[in-house]
């Protein structure tokens, strides 16, 4: 039995794995029980989602955020696109839809540029992704990040013929990566699994570019979450278009019981959310670093998490393992002050929703 991280070694980029069947041998090992107790840290958390952008830098380059200027942007989470109704699997996303998406891509040992895992934009500097991205045995250094990437085996991006068009791909060389400093490439548990990409350039923000807003806290249990990238289908090992799908969340306790009757047994700790669980609407391979989405008020969006690793994919009562954003918040607004000073400005006019 083994776990799967949602990135596949280099050929295989396959996303969701909801249409494709999803039949294993479950065996637990049952004599390994642990107490469940630890608690969902999104159930109790009290506060609101506004916008905590301040004013100036008080102090150059301290650690200490809070005396400093938030470096995530005031404008995050708004995409010319509205959602209606509630969707029951995996479909095609809109061209313009989750503009904070990211490729990023490899080179294999043939210098092939290969799609490896995904990410998202935060601001326009930086990318935020799983540290497994970052470092991975099987798919080396991140070469470039894709934004606005819709459908991938098309130049531009329309609606329908001569009709709206998304601009081109933007592609991003990068500066740096950063995985999160106690994130251990050598244990299986994938604890503080994210980390920062710093781009060499400011992204010019457009329609089919622009950040996510991070959550920071919750004063409410959410009760769907939201994931995008390109997938597989029945048919094809890749999907061309970006494709989106909802999951539940999954209860804290349930997952860390679940994980830990594996015969390898996973230690879930509260910085991680499991969310899915139904049968063929999942992350898998080649999700890994994507944003776990919620969406407020129907229009704002957030990320949640980070995808991470799961038990197979798409498999019944088997929930994903993301690597939950709230608790990094103050590492996230800290590397970036460490690695900016500058001020973060959107010149992008977004429509009113
Ligand atoms: C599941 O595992 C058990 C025990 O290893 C084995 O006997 C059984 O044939 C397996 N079933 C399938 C469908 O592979
Ligand atoms: C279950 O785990 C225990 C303790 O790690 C081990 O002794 C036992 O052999 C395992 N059983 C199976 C079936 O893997
Ligand atoms: C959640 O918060 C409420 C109100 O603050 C409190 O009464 C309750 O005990 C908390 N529950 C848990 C599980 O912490
Ligand atoms: C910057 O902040 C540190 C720690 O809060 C403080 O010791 C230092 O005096 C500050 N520097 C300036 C120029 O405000
Ligand atoms: C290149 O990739 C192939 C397939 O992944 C692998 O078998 C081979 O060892 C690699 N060659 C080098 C020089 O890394
Ligand atoms: C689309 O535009 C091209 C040239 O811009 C034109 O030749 C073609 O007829 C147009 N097609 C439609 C369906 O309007
Ligand atoms: C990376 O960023 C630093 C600071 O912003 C800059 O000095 C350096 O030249 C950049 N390096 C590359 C390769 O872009
Ligand atoms: C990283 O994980 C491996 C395997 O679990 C362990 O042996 C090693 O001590 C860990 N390293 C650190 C720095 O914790
Ligand atoms: C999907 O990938 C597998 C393994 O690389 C390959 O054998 C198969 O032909 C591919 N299928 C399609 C439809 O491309
Ligand atoms: C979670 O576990 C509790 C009891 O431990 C159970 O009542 C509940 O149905 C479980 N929920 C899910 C979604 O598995
Ligand atoms: C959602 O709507 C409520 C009421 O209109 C508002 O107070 C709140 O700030 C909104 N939240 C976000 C994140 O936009
Ligand atoms: C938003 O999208 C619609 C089409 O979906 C388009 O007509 C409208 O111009 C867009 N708004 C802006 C500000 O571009």
């Amino acid at each position: 039995m083994r776990l799967w991280k949602r990135n596949f070694l280099i050929y295989v980029v396959f996303n969701f794995w909801f249409i494709v069947e999803a039949e294993r041998n479950v065996t637990q090992n049952v004599t390994e029980m642990l107490p469940a107790t630890t608690a969902n840290p999104l159930r109790n958390m009290t506060s609101s989602l506004e916008d905590t952008s301040t004013g100036e830098s008080r102090n150059g380059t301290t650690d200490e955020i809070g005396q400093q200027k938030n470096p995530l942007p005031k404008s995050c989470g708004i995409q010319n696109v509205t959602i209606k109704g509630r969707l029951m699997g995996g479909e095609p996303a809109k061209l313009g839809e989750f503009p904070w998406l990211a490729r990023l891509m490899y080179k294999n040992n043939a210098s092939n540029k290969i799609f490896g895992c995904s990410g998202f934009l935060i601001s326009s500097k930086f990318v935020l992704t799983a540290a497994h991205c970052l470092e991975s045995e099987g798919l080396g250094p991140v070469f470039e990040v894709h934004l606005g990437e819709h459908n991938t085996k098309t130049k531009v991006d329309c609606i329908e013929k001569n009709a709206t068009c998304a601009d081109k791909v933007k592609i991003l060389r990068v500066n740096e990566t950063i995985p999160h400093p106690s994130y251990n490439i050598t244990s299986e548990d994938h604890h503080h699994d994210i980390g920062l990409i710093y781009l060499r350039k400011r992204v010019k923000m457009t329609l089919y570019v622009s950040p996510i807003c991070l959550i920071d806290k919750l004063d409410f249990e959410p009760f769907e979450y939201w994931l995008s990238g390109w997938g597989k289908t029945k048919t094809e090992n890749e999907t061309s278009i970006k494709m989106k799908v909802s999951i539940p969340p999954y209860p804290h306790h349930n997952c860390t019981k679940k994980y830990s009757k594996l015969k390898v047994p996973m230690k879930i700790i509260d910085k991680q959310l499991c969310a899915g669980g139904q049968r063929n609407k999942d992350s898998c391979a080649g999700d890994s670093g994507g944003p776990l989405m919620l969406v407020v008020n129907g229009t704002r969006w957030f990320a949640a998490g980070v995808v991470s690793y799961g038990r197979r994919c798409g498999k019944e009562g088997w929930p994903a393992i993301y690597t939950n954003i709230m608790s990094y918040n103050d590492w996230i607004k800290n590397t970036m002050l460490k690695y900016q000073n500058q001020k973060e400005k959107f010149k992008v006019k977004y429509p009113v929703l």
